[in-house]
Parts: structure tokens; sequence; C-alpha cells
């Protein structure tokens, strides 16, 4: 689908990625691109229209679908992560908290825009999900599994629209310079990059963007994942554990 001319709607548009795909959406000619927040306040873009939106809010999500029926391309963006193992985790409130907002909120905006987006010549849906759809690491564990998820809702939501034209697009990143990383002392890459990426992607017909090297080295070792991803994965974790018992 073409970009310019097109009505967008960005999730967690206030900060980090996603206003560097609403920023990225202006700049290639979108004829409207609303930004979803729950601080509207916040969304400060220039031509960017806020709109009050908190994706685990369910009347709040049909609300704003019924305002912003123009919209052709729904950018799935917003998530959080809460660095939380399965095991030690004290209760099950993060993991909750990440399905909650990563996978239903995800899935309840893909089923409020579909008849939209079929309404708008079929359009396309963007999900931002992670690297670590592809594999669990312990020190993120249960927002891997809410990402892992939303990759298999991504692909069923992609088999389930194609009918009306929707193009469905997976974007999987390792670490993005934003707030979600800033504790990481890790090579990151830029926000604004993998808008790129994702926008050449829509306008290409692509239905999956691997945003840097390692996440598509780990995408291409899936099938021998437990001999190329998981030993070296366990040597860190095994080490940091003996680390706060020694
Ligand atoms: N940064 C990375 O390394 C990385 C890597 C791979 C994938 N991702 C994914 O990229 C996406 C954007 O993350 P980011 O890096 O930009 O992180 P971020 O800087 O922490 O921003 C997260 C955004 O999501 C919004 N959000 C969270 N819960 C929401 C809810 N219930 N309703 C509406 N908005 C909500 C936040 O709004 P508030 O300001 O109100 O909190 C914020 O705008 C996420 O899906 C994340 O999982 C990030």
């Amino acid at each position: 689908m073409r970009i310019a001319g097109s009505v967008a709607l960005v999730t967690g548009a206030n900060r980090g990625l996603g206003r560097a795909y609403a920023r990225e959406l202006v700049g290639r000619g979108a004829a409207k691109v609303f930004g979803a927040a729950r601080q509207p306040g916040q969304v400060a873009e220039p031509g960017v229209i806020p709109v009050a939106l908190d994706i685990t809010d369910p009347q709040r999500v049909a609300a704003v679908a019924a305002e912003c029926a123009d919209v052709s391309l729904l950018v799935n963006n917003a998530g959080v992560m809460q660095a939380s193992t399965f095991i030690g985790a004290p209760n099950l409130a993060a993991a909750r908290a990440e399905m909650e907002t990563n996978y239903f909120g995800t899935l309840g905006m893909c089923r409020a825009f579909a008849p939209a987006l079929a309404a708008n010549g079929g359009g396309a849906i963007v999900n931002m999900l992670s690297i670590a759809s592809f594999y669990t690491n312990p020190f993120s564990a249960s927002y891997g599994a809410s990402k892992a998820a939303a990759w298999s809702l991504t692909n069923g939501v992609r088999l389930e629209l194609h009918h009306q034209g929707t193009l469905v697009v997976a974007v999987h990143a390792g670490f993005i310079d934003t707030d979600m990383a800033a504790l990481v002392d890790v090579p990151k890459i830029s926000p604004e990059s993998v808008a790129k990426m994702v926008f050449d992607a829509v306008e290409a017909g692509q239905i999956e963007v691997l945003a840097d090297e390692r996440t598509r080295t780990v995408k291409a070792s899936l099938p021998r994942d437990h001999e190329l991803t998981y030993p070296p994965i366990q040597e860190f974790w095994d080490a940091a554990v003996q680390g706060q018992t020694r």
C-alpha cells in the first residue's frame, strides 16, 4: 500500500518507537496520522493528531475505532516490558500486565479496526513484536511469552484478513534505543531506522521485518535453537544466578 495519502493510527505514539513511527508517517505524506496514547497531551509531534487510548480498555478501543473509521494503516506499537522471570517473580502481576497489553491489547485493536480497514480498501496492520517472540530470555521471560503470543496472533490475523486484502506485517527487533531498553548497555538500533524499514516493507507488501542482524540470526536458527540459541543464554543465566547466591 502507499503511505502517501493514507490515514494511519499509531498506538503508544507519545514516545520511543511510536513517536518515530508517527513522524515517519507524516514525512511520507500520510493524509492523517492519529497518535494514540494513554496521555494524549504528550503527543507533540507536528502533524500528528492526539487521541486518548489505553489499548487494554475495550470500551475505549471500540470508541476510537468508531471515531477513526477512516484509518487504512494501523500500527500496533504500544507495549510493556517488566523484566520479569517466570519462577523468581514474586507473583503473576508482571506476566499478566505484559499479556494484557502486548497480546490482548494488540488483539483487541486488530479486531476493532478490521471492519474499517475492509471498508477502506484493505489497508495494513503493523504489529510490533520482538526478537523475544522467537526465544525465551529469563531476564524478560514473561515479556517473551507475550510477544510469542502476539507473533501467533499476527500470523492468524493475516490468514483471517487475507480475504479483505489487509496486509499484516510482523516486525521483530532486538534492542532499540528507547526508554524500554535504557537500562541495557548494548548496541541498539535507532527507532528512526526501524520506522523506515517498516514503512518500506508496508509499501513493498512484505509481511515480515527482521530489523537487525541478531534478529535475523535467531530466526534463521529456530530449527536448531536448542543447539545454537539457548546454550549461551543458559550459561549467562547460570552465571547470574551463581553470582547472586555466592
Ligand atoms: N526498545 C526495544 O528494545 C524494543 C525491542 C523490540 C520490540 N520493542 C517493542 O516496540 C514497541 C515500542 O516500545 P518502545 O521501545 O518505544 O518502548 P517505550 O519507550 O517503553 O514505549 C512504550 C510505549 O507504549 C505505550 N503503552 C504501554 N502500555 C500502553 C497501553 N496499555 N495503552 C497505550 N499505550 C501503551 C507507552 O505509553 P506510556 O508513555 O503511557 O507508558 C509508550 O508510548 C513495544 O511493543 C516494544 O515491546 C521494543
